[in-house]
């Protein structure tokens, strides 16, 4: 049975781990991703101070090594190939390209440069290829970040954290010089609801307690006036809370950079000077309302504020980009499915043999390791389904790669990801970091041809 995942995130290489357990058939799985590089988020998501997440792409790379496994990067469905293409020479299609597009705010004065969703910050620090001409304007000294999520502290921490802190880390090179050089002295992470609702971890939170040289800096009264905890009856041992109450007794150390957590506030416009430079936010203030359904929702008051920042980074969540021939779900944002097997976006019926995995399936919420059993659930339904598929003649293994390079596709191997791995394992190595990136596509490819 030949199967082609298509993405080599998490969830794809835990489904390429499950798939190729399988005692039943023999299964040959050819993983595609778009990048050169495997891991999804996992390289280009994971903030560069949590090494030890990244730990996980060791238990990936065991997948890698088995015999049935091969990696085609390089290569992105929609562009070099299509699902005709892989029709015709796999027995089975999961797709697990993840949640590429970012949400938007739908204010005006979105669209000026200086208002950037988090995923260009975050990709660009990570040194993803798509955003390494991105341009982030850290001469500014205020930066506002939307959103309460775990994203938006990644994105709030990082701006905060001190050149040697990040001296050590796998950030990209661009970003660690430019963030050397950064004026930002102010963050300010806006919720648009109350602390008890508040998307992010409390493990995540606490971590911005402990910066070397940045205090968190609530006030007390937003924090008790917010009401948001016993609109949900939260009581004060909620961990979240009971930490924003210890940031809220915090008295303020002079010279240190700030990170002001705001709640119950909502973007209404981004403000801009006329060479499009953002010169503020206006924030209405918001009140919180329990729906019958037991969820609680932000309403604006109509009072607002205008709160002075150089540059805005929403970071409210993600999509899935839409694929050529992939049914898309336009009200969920993901790949149209019904418990992760691909059906019609409209009548809803199942296309035969084509799954999902994965934030593609499900929309960006959870964490990596949600994604061993979601995959493997998957793959039981692959199985169950596919009884009988293998007897299907399909082209040779290699006919797929000669139709990439007739079309003129430089398919990377995962033994060329090692090469690549190697030298920037060893560029890094020079200045005691796990690794030094290399960025740029090309750049990439570069290193592959002189390897
Ligand atoms: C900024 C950020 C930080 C995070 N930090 C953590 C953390 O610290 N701990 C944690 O547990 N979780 C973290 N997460 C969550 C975690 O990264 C996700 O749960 C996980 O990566 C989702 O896996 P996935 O395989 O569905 O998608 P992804 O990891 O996004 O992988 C999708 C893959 O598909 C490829 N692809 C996309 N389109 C195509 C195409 N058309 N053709 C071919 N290939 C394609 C992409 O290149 C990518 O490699 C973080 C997420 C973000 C955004
Ligand atoms: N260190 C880590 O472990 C780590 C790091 C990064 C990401 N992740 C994981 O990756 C997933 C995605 O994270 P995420 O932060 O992108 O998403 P998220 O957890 O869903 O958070 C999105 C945030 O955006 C807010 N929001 C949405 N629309 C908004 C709007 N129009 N205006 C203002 N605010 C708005 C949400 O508020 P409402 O709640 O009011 O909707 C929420 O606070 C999560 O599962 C997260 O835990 C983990």
């Amino acid at each position: 049975m030949r199967i082609a995942i298509i993405g080599a995130g998490p969830a794809g290489f835990y489904a390429a781990e499950a798939l190729l357990k399988r005692t039943d058939t023999v299964i040959h799985v050819d993983v595609f991703d778009r990048l050169p590089t495997p891991y999804g988020l996992v390289r280009a998501g994971v903030a560069p101070d949590h090494p030890s997440i990244k730990a996980v792409t060791r238990v990936f790379e065991r997948t890698a090594e088995r015999p049935n496994f091969r990696f085609l990067g390089n290569v992105r469905l929609g562009r070099d190939l299509t699902v005709e293409d892989l029709r015709q020479h796999y027995h089975q299609i999961l797709y697990a390209v993840g949640n590429e597009a970012d949400r938007r705010l739908g204010i005006p004065g979105e669209g000026v440069a200086g208002c950037t969703p988090a995923t260009v910050f975050i990709g660009w620090y990570n040194g993803h290829p798509d955003y390494e001409q991105a341009q982030i304007d850290l001469s500014v000294t205020s930066v506002a970040v939307v959103g309460n999520g775990n994203v938006a502290v990644d994105a709030a921490r990082i701006l905060l954290r001190t050149p040697a802190e990040l001296e050590k880390t796998d950030m990209a090179s661009h970003a660690r010089e430019a963030l050397r050089r950064s004026r930002v002295r102010e963050v300010y992470l806006l919720g648009r609801r109350g602390p008890a609702q508040a998307a992010f971890t409390h493990i995540e939170l606490k971590e911005l307690g402990e910066l070397e040289g940045a205090s968190p800096v609530i006030d007390p009264r937003e924090l008790a006036d917010c009401g948001s905890a016993e609109a949900l009856g939260n009581t004060p041992s909620d961990k979240s809370l009971r930490i924003l109450q210890s940031f809220a007794a915090r008295l303020p150390v002079s010279g240190e950079k700030k990170l002001h957590l705001r709640f119950l506030v909502s973007p209404t416009q981004v403000l801009a000077d006329a060479a499009g430079r953002v010169t503020g936010l206006v924030l209405e203030k918001n009140r919180l309302e329990a729906h019958p359904d037991g969820t609680i929702a932000a309403l604006g008051t109509g009072e607002t504020e205008i709160l002075r920042v150089g540059l805005v980074l929403p970071a409210i969540g993600f999509a899935a980009e839409e694929i050529a021939g992939v049914p898309y779900d336009g009200r969920t944002k993901v790949i149209a499915n019904e418990n992760g097997r691909v059906v019609e976006s409209v009548s809803r019926s199942a296309i035969a043999n084509e799954y999902v995995v994965g934030w593609a399936r499900s929309g960006a919420q959870g964490l990596i390791g949600k994604h061993k059993g979601a995959s493997a659930q998957v793959v039981d339904l692959m199985t169950a389904d596919g009884a009988g598929l293998e007897a299907r003649a399909l082209p040779e293994p290699e006919a797929i790669v000669s139709l990439l390079r007739g079309r003129g596709v430089r398919v990377v191997s995962f033994s060329d990801w090692k090469q690549l791995d190697e030298v920037e394992v060893a560029r890094g190595a020079r200045r005691g970091a796990p690794r030094d990136k290399v960025v740029a596509l090309g750049a990439m490819l570069d290193v592959l041809g002189q390897a």
